[in-house]
């Protein structure tokens, strides 16, 4: 019960005391020389995780330009979709989690939009996708790591059918980019978006889209909402500055949890991501629960958030695991909208050690047990560990 408050659910992540403490220093001015060696610091550092998030850490871009904005990933997925569309012009969203759905609200709000649904947690048929996407789509919009079911969604083969119909493709990697493969060209990505606050590690209230050469003459900051015209954010860019007032200490943040990420590279970090989330479906799974999405075809678990379904006998009660979860000082999440008291969601994301990982599973099984759930935690424990060292 004494144990330090460790926190697991799926952003805002742990952040570093080095990243803490970059906060703490005297304000310096936006348009400052100081502040513009921030911003080329957190410029750095957005390259190495937008273009060489590969196992072998190959580049995955040609060329392209990352920005940081003065707001959450939901603004980063605002500007791209106005950035990119009228509001004459037609958009397909896909649609398997709420941040798919996110996608398409905001496409509804500025465009035209179709969306491509199945229920949160299923995988894409993807016949479908390919016969909602045509001639007249000016844009699709899709999640890579669905964070509300633990599914990473087929980016490339949808970037494949937007580019045969000369469609650009907005891709949200809020809770991949910075913990797992991302691959910028292969997949033919347009614009990606990503946040401080998941695997990047960094405080939230920023969060950075990259966008690429090819696309920059398609953006129309005219169409975009004032605060969100990308053209103008990229002109300010060359300055190493932001059109408007930057959170400062929010930058300073991220460029030094963008440091720690170089330290680590891009390779072995998407390889501890996987070996930790690895470790929490085998740990969860031995220990008696059932993991909740249904991956097929090209969908695959994530590697950076797992989403177990609640046992019959707790999904009664939900709100007593949950507290019996909190009062052993862990942080996690339930379930969002609709899967509300059906699942529980932890975060691998950031720079989580393994003791934290076993932790996590150790604790949610002794919270399990405390409140009736027939779980085993010490197999979940013995099978995590077995992962991790594997
Ligand atoms: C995949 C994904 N996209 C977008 C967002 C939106 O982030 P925010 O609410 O911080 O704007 C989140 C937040 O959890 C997310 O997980």
């Amino acid at each position: 019960m004494d144990e330090e408050f460790l926190l697991l659910n799926p952003g805002p992540v742990p952040v570093s005391d080095r990243v803490r403490r970059a906060m703490d220093e005297p304000m310096v001015s936006h348009r400052s020389a100081a502040f513009e060696t921030v911003y080329e610091r957190v410029q750095s550092g957005l390259r190495t995780v937008f273009e060489e998030s590969t196992l072998s850490g190959t580049r995955t871009a040609s060329g392209g330009t990352p920005l940081v904005l003065n707001g959450t990933a939901t603004m980063g997925m605002e500007a791209a979709v106005t950035n990119l569309v009228d509001d004459h012009e037609e958009v397909v969203a896909l649609v398997n989690g709420k941040f798919g759905r996110r996608f398409a609200r905001i496409a509804e709000r500025h465009a035209r939009c179709r969306r491509v649904s199945v229920p949160w947690g299923a995988s894409f048929d993807m016949d479908a996708v390919a016969a909602a996407i045509t001639d007249e789509t000016a844009l699709v919009t899709m999640v890579h790591n669905e964070t509300s079911t633990g599914l990473v969604n087929p980016v490339s083969g949808v970037g494949r059918l937007a580019a045969e119909h000369d469609a650009l493709f907005a891709v949200d990697g809020v809770t991949s980019i910075g913990g797992d493969v991302f691959c910028i060209d292969d997949w033919q990505v347009d614009i990606a978006v990503t946040d401080a606050q998941k695997a990047l590690a960094a405080p939230p209230g920023i969060s950075a889209v990259y966008v690429t050469d090819d696309v920059v003459a398609a953006i129309d900051g005219e169409s975009a909402p004032f605060y969100e015209d990308l053209d103008w954010h990229l002109r300010k860019a060359e300055q190493h500055q932001t059109p408007f007032t930057s959170a400062v200490p929010l930058f300073r943040a991220m460029a030094a949890a963008l440091e720690s990420i170089e330290g680590e590279g891009m390779p072995a970090r998407i390889r501890r991501h996987r070996r930790q989330a690895g470790a929490f479906r085998s740990g969860f799974t031995a220990m008696g629960l059932e993991l909740f999405p249904d991956p097929a075809g090209a969908t695959v678990y994530s590697n950076t958030v797992t989403a177990v379904a609640l046992p019959e006998h707790v999904r009664r009660e939900p709100a007593a695991f949950f507290d019996a979860v909190e009062r052993r000082n862990l942080s996690i999440s339930g379930g969002q909208a609709h899967l509300g008291g059906e699942i529980f969601r932890v975060s691998n994301m950031g720079g989580l050690d393994d003791e934290q990982i076993l932790r996590g599973i150790e604790t949610v099984g002794a919270a399990m047990q405390e409140v009736g759930a027939d779980v085993d935690p010490e197999a979940g424990v013995a099978a995590a560990r077995e992962t991790l060292e594997s």
